[in-house]
Formats: structure tokens, sequence, C-alpha cells
């Protein structure tokens, strides 16, 4: 299939280009030799007929010529050929590897993206090509299948309210007494998850799109808000929160940062210890960075699950309090949004339970 997105003039092909240039300097250098050459011979020969010896000539210049040109000729002619047929087996050789690149780019614009271009050989222009072309499509392919994942489960989660739902009308419809008050409750309840969901997802896509006014922010400020808010659910969980800190300036959307912390210390709060949890909260300013904290107590992580956790629909452990049934799609928001404020985001499992989190964004100095 050879779609192409440019219509461009025709022109002559590298191989056919570069065999002209091999050729072409092989004329020129053969050229320069040959004069070279005849001005060598022509030292040796006087301007015109002289007597030489007894009754003996020794030959002119004219003479000299009309041996030495038709010789020329052909030897010119000769490494002409030479240079054409050799140009063009040379050229074939360097190029080679253009064609199994430009042979994996059509698959890849065709779709298949599992194929690599795996090129062998020293490393060289092509070779890191070739290289970078296959990390291109090795990111590429990670990237599609994360997607896929993402809209299975997406799709999976929200078709989970509407089959409640739906069994729950299914129950009312067959209940003789018709009592639908319990109806309405549940219905409701159903339906609040469903837009939690929904809204989740939204803020998901906003913070992958990156399109959000940056203003200078102060994540200080942004936690002792967040903490302020979450401060009654924490007291009902019987959870002491603690936030210490400097000032951290940093550029961004103020919603989306609040959103940020708002998740994590959610999550510190829900997912602590069922008595005498702690949350701490603190903001750091290091060289370039600015740091958000949140640390918690609460169950053994093992370590490797932590970094998971980040995943979209990833839940940790099976949920020891019934409670607080979560969409599963925090961490993935926080994690978007200090990507797209260029930061990163770490998540380890403390040795003695519960988690530490930390946002990493760029610092503003005099912000
Ligand atoms: N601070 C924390 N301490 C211990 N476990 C945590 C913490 N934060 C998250 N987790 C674990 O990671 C999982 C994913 O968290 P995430 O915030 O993405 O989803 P959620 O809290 O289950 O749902 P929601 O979308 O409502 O936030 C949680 O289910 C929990 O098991
Ligand atoms: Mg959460």
């Amino acid at each position: 299939m050879r779609e192409r997105a440019v219509d461009r003039q025709p022109g002559l092909s590298v191989r056919l280009k570069l065999t002209l240039s091999y050729a072409g300097f092989l004329m020129l250098a053969s050229a320069l030799l040959i004069a070279v050459v005849w001005v060598f011979l022509l030292r040796y020969v006087p301007d015109s007929e002289v007597m030489y010896g007894p009754g003996g000539f020794i030959p002119n210049r004219s003479d000299l010529w009309r041996a030495f040109a038709p010789r020329a000729g052909t030897a010119l002619i000769f490494l002409l050929v030479f240079g054409l047929l050799g140009g063009w087996l040379l050229a074939g050789r360097m190029l080679a590897p253009l064609d199994r690149i430009r042979d994996a780019t059509r698959r890849a614009t065709n779709g298949s993206l599992s194929h690599r271009i795996e090129l062998e050989g020293r490393n060289d222009e092509f070779r890191e090509l070739a290289d970078a072309f296959d990390t291109m499509l090795a990111r590429l392919e990670a990237h599609v299948a994360e997607q896929q994942r993402f809209a299975a489960n997406a799709s999976h989660e929200l078709r989970t309210p509407l089959a409640i739902s739906q069994t729950l009308l299914d129950v009312a419809r067959n209940d003789p007494d018709h009592r639908t008050g319990e109806l309405v409750e549940s219905l409701h309840a159903v339906n609040a998850r469903a837009i939690d969901l929904t809204e989740a997802l939204l803020l998901l896509s906003r913070a992958d799109q990156r399109s959000f006014a940056r203003e200078h922010v102060d994540l200080s400020l942004i936690a002792e808000e967040a903490a302020e808010t979450l401060l009654p659910l924490a007291e009902r969980r019987g959870v002491t929160v603690e936030a210490s800190g400097d000032i951290t300036p940093t550029v961004g959307s103020h919603a989306l940062l609040l959103q940020m912390t708002t998740n994590l210390l959610h999550n510190a709060i829900v997912h602590n210890l069922s008595r005498h949890g702690a949350v701490w909260v603190n903001t750091a300013v290091g060289p370039g960075a600015v740091l958000l904290t949140v640390e918690n107590t609460g169950e053994r992580l093992a370590p490797q699950l932590a970094s998971t956790l980040t995943e979209p629909f990833q839940r940790g452990t099976e949920r020891i309090r019934g409670d607080h049934a979560g969409v599963g799609l925090g961490l993935a928001i926080v994690k978007s949004i200090v990507q797209a404020h260029d930061g990163t985001l770490t998540v380890v499992a403390r040795p003695a339970g519960g988690l530490r989190v930390t946002a990493q964004l760029p610092a503003v100095r005099g912000g």
C-alpha cells in the first residue's frame, strides 16, 4: 500500500544519484591523471621533428598525441563503465539498511506495531536511526495497549452500575407489593456512583489534554486548603492529620493541583488503619523542584504492588472497610495531573505499613 501524505515531484532515486556521483568523481580523477601523464610525457618530447643520430627520427608531439589519445579515450570509457557499475553495486550495499527501515515504516503505517527492524552490525548512522525507530515503535505499542486496556476497563466499570440498576428494577417489577421506597434509595446510590465515575473519567481526560491555564501557586497553601476540607472526614475515622512545610512556589492550575492534593489526602485517610491512624503532609523546596509528600499509616503493602496503584482502576488489597468503595481512578488522576505539570510521582510502600506518595514539580524562583 502506498499512501502519500504530500504529493511530490518525482525525482532520481538516491541510489542513482550516488552512482552518478561515484562515476562522475572517478571520471574527473581519471581525466586529471591522464592530463598529468600527458604533461609529464611532453617534457621528454621535442616540439618538432629533429634529426637524431645517423638517419633516424624520434617522434614529435603530434606523433605522441596520435598514439596517446585513443588509448586514453579507451581507458576513460572503461573507467566510466567501471564507475557506473561499481557505483551502482556499492550504493546498493550502502543503502540496503534504508530499505529495511522503509519497509518497517510502511508496516507501522498499516497498523502493525509489533514489527521491529532489529538492524544488526556495528553502530553507524543507519543503526542509530533503526534503533531509535524500534524504540519509538515499542513505546507506541505499549501506549496503544495501555489505551486499549483503559477503554476496556472503563467500559466494564461503567457497565457495572447500569447492570446493578437493571437487576434492582427487575426485582422491583416482580415484587407483588410494589414497594418503591427502598428501590429509589438503592437506585439513587448506584446512580451517584456512576456520576462519580464519569466525573473522574472527565477529570482524567482534562488533565491528559494539558489544556489548562497556568498561574503562580503555593503548594503549601493548597495542602492547607485540602486538609481543611477533609478534616471532618479524618475526624470521623479517628485519623490525625499533621501538615508541615515551607512555602513552595510553583506554576500550574490551582484547581488541578488542589484536586491532586485532595485525592492524595483522601486516600491517606480512607486507606488507613481502622484505629489510631495518622497522616503526615509535608511540602519542601529542593534544588530546582518542589515536593509534596503525603504519608500515612496503614496495612503493609508489597513494594511491587505500590508502583502499580497509579494504573487506572487498580485497587490495592481487598478492602477491610466496606464503606469506601472507590472507583480506582484517584491515583491515576494524580499521576496525570503531575505529568501534565512536568513533574514526577513516586509511590512507595512504607516498611511499617501504609504508603508514602511524593509529587515532585518544577520550582519557580521568587514565585
Ligand atoms: N495512602 C494510601 N495508603 C494505602 N493504600 C492506598 C493509599 N492510596 C491508595 N491506596 C491503594 O491504592 C488503590 C488505588 O487508589 P486510588 O485512589 O487510585 O483508587 P481508590 O481510592 O480505590 O478509588 P477512588 O477513585 O475513589 O480514589 C486503593 O484502592 C488502595 O488500595
Ligand atoms: Mg482514592
